[in-house]
């Protein structure tokens, strides 16, 4: 079985982190001892130099997960059986903390421009919001995706929210991983009114390989909103965890080399993707991804694929993520992951050819 599902990497992290590890554990005490001065000092200084971002220390709420963290806005902004509203095919967890946390939650499709890209359904957004939404979780880039939203997109989100009164949480967890032709902008970023009404999720998980080692940050710049997220959690959260601290630390100071290089092989890898199933697969409906190293297959065009993640499973022994368990637009469809060795993926999409021409000769 090749698995391409779980978004993490098949990739060892940058050889600094992996040192700063050893060194950290060769100390060899492990007590209450994450000093997180200097992380904050380069999260703070990254901001700016990355994106003009000018955040203070004050801002920055560490927490051991992004997932943790839009429970936590949920639960801090919304009342129970108040609207929280999402944006589908989605990152499932994220579909599901509404719920989770005994809040009302609202999807929202996307639309399908004629070049197969996805955009925001601006009809439905206005409407979900006007029906007295508390909170929008943003998940940028996207999940499943890959959309990496424009500034011009961000800016019309973030307009409707702030006229509604929603505030935004906005998971910016993959925001590393963007593409040629294509960059970040934290929503928060373009203006100083949106950024008093936003909650930023980010971590370097998933940019350096690390969600094992749980060290993630809110940024919050609205002090009510952040007392209100810090008092959310009633003493539950676990404080930041003191070895992904020091990885942190030093892939943020250390790993840029690395992550250029990451991101051309990646880069490379969506290409070949694209390229085979447009190829290979051509009833397989795939837009190259903008960010993330997560393409999302539409397989909606095939009839032998009612069941696509059971048929590639069973027939051509790849795990791939079941669509459906990204809401009710990604039946018919799978998200497949490119973040492993090219020979794997390669290997994985000649056997996906090979059970579909195997069930068309049938
Ligand atoms: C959009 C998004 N948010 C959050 C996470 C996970 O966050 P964490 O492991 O920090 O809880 C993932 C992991 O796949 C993700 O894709």
């Amino acid at each position: 079985m090749l698995p391409l599902w779980v978004a993490d990497m098949d990739f060892v992290s940058p050889p600094a982190v992996l040192q700063a590890l050893h060194e950290r554990v060769a100390h060899g005490v492990f007590g209450y001892g994450s000093d997180t001065k200097k992380l904050t000092e380069i999260i703070v200084e990254r901001l700016f130099r990355l994106y003009g971002w000018r955040v203070t220390p004050e801002d920055i709420v560490y927490i051991p997960g992004v997932v943790p963290g839009f429970n936590l806005a949920c639960l801090a902004y919304a009342e129970a059986g108040e609207r929280v509203v999402v944006q589908t095919p989605v990152y499932p967890p994220l579909l599901k903390a509404p719920f989770e946390t005994g809040r009302d939650g609202a999807d929202i499709g996307f639309n399908r421009d004629t070049d197969g890209r996805f955009s925001v359904d601006w009809q439905a957004f206005e409407s979900a919001m006007a029906a007295e939404a508390r909170l929008f979780i943003l998940c940028n880039p996207q999940n499943p995706l890959g959309r990496v939203f424009t500034r011009h997109e961000l800016e019309k989100m973030a307009a409707i929210c702030l006229k509604r009164g929603t505030v935004i949480c906005s998971d910016e967890i993959h925001c590393d991983l963007v593409f040629a032709g294509h960059r970040h902008v934290p929503i928060a970023s373009i203006d100083p009114e949106i950024a008093q009404n936003t909650v930023t999720l980010m971590a370097p998980s998933k940019t350096y390989n690390l969600a094992g080692l749980q060290c993630s940050f809110a940024v919050i710049q609205n002090e009510q909103l952040r007392k209100r997220f810090r008092a959310a959690d009633k003493g539950l959260m676990a404080h930041l965890n003191l070895l992904g601290c020091t990885a942190a630390v030093a892939a943020y100071s250390q790993g840029q080399t690395w992550l250029d290089e990451l991101l051309q092989y990646l880069a490379a890898n969506r290409d070949v993707t694209v390229k085979f199933i447009h190829e290979h697969m051509p009833k397989i409906g795939v837009t190259a991804p903008e960010g993330t190293y997560l393409a999302w297959l539409d397989c909606t065009k095939d009839p032998a694929l009612s069941r696509p993640y059971q048929f590639f499973l069973k027939q051509a022994h790849v795990a791939l993520s079941d669509g459906r368990q990204f809401g009710a637009p990604g039946e018919g469809h799978v998200r497949l992951n490119f973040g492993c060795p090219r020979a794997l993926l390669l290997e994985a999409l000649e056997r996906m050819r090979r059970a579909l021409e195997r069930n068309a000769s049938k």
